[in-house]
């Protein structure tokens, strides 16, 4: 089974991305502990990062049929009915994860676009949040 692993606006930068809400965890060391995990977990990862609202669109409708999406929409989490509406229709389980505790922050964004459809939602957990993510999607394909 395949899982998924997006990430949108801005999520290239982690590791020099306000570090004292992000971490020092680049996307790079992400993907290498996803694919660690991955491996345990007798899954595939594909990692996946755009700038661009309509890339992510189209990289969502690509994963139908997957096993699962991990997803970090980045800001459009807040924005994007466009997100939300190509994860409706692909109807492949996702976990919405978000490093920072988007609650402790601006009240723009404690309002997700996604959160109602997702599987499992994970905040604040710094980059851990994928791992759990990862883990949590393998465990429903399981079931
Ligand atoms: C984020 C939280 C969003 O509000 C923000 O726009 C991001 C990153 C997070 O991972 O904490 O780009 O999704």
């Amino acid at each position: 089974p395949t899982i998924a692993v997006l990430n949108g606006p801005n999520l290239n930068l982690l590791g020099t991305r306000e570090p004292e809400l992000y971490g020092a965890a680049t996307l790079s060391d992400i993907q290498a502990r996803c694919e660690q995990v991955a491996a345990g977990l007798d899954v595939q990862v594909e990692l996946f990062q755009s700038n661009h609202e309509g890339a992510l669109v189209d990289e969502i409708q690509r994963r139908r049929g997957d096993a699962g999406i991990v997803l970090n929409a980045g800001a459009y989490t807040h924005t994007s009915v466009a997100i939300r509406d190509a994860l409706a229709a692909v109807q492949v389980p996702f976990v919405e994860v978000h490093v920072s505790n988007v609650f402790a922050r601006e009240d723009f964004r404690h309002h997700s676009y996604l959160s109602d459809l997702a599987a499992g939602v994970i905040v604040g957990c710094g980059v851990d949040g994928y791992e759990f993510a990862l883990r949590r999607l393998a465990a429903l394909t399981r079931v």
